[in-house]
């Protein structure tokens, strides 16, 4: 695995630099609140493991898996949930948790969701951003950092499922996306 990175982005001590940073500013924004964080899996997952051991406050968890319907329809940003919240977000606090915002089709799509189901405030955190690849307009709240047009892999975040599981973010070598 580790021979198909072409270049370490983000090593574990800037990972932890970044997400103690966000953990920080989240406990004091909502302090004195009830806080639901929705982690947006699969790539969400490693970041929102280390972010909510960051905050210093009361947190709920919950999950949503999602997939964009397809590049035919990608446009419209119709996204497909494949996991739904397991419990209702009415009156509660809601902090979406993503890994990266690259079109913003996603994140628009789950706020509206969110909004419709009556969650008292919604606000996004994520971890990367792409702003250079934005088809909407989304406001994001906290970001740990913005990064430009590359591709990247680890720390949750995948190519074709693998990579997953780098300690860091990283790019990778172009002839693995030839094979
Ligand atoms: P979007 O903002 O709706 O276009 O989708 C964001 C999602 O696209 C992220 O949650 C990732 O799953 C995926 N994605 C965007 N950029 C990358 C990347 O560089 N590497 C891996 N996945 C990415
Ligand atoms: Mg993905």
């Amino acid at each position: 695995m580790i021979r198909d990175i072409q270049e370490v982005l983000f090593d574990e001590a800037k990972l932890n630099q970044i997400v103690s940073r966000l953990g920080a500013q989240i406990t004091e924004d909502y302090r004195g609140k009830d806080l639901l964080l929705v982690g947006i899996l699969k790539g969400a997952n490693v970041f929102m493991a280390d972010l909510m051991r960051k905050i210093d406050l009361h947190v709920q968890l919950d999950f949503m898996a999602v997939s964009s319907y397809g590049m035919s329809t990608e446009s419209s940003g119709v996204v497909r949930i494949l996991k739904d919240l397991d419990h209702g977000v009415e009156n509660k606090h809601v902090l979406i948790i993503e890994d990266i915002v690259d079109s913003g089709l996603t994140l628009h799509y789950l706020m509206d969701y969110l909004a419709a189901r009556g969650a008292l405030s919604i606000a996004a955190c994520t971890l990367l951003d792409k702003p250079d690849r934005r088809k909407v307009d989304v406001a994001i709240d906290y970001v740990g950092s913005p990064i430009p047009d590359v591709f990247i892999v680890g720390y949750g975040i995948d190519y074709a499922e693998k990579y997953r599981n780098l300690p860091y973010i990283a790019s990778l070598k172009p002839e693995v996306y030839a094979k």
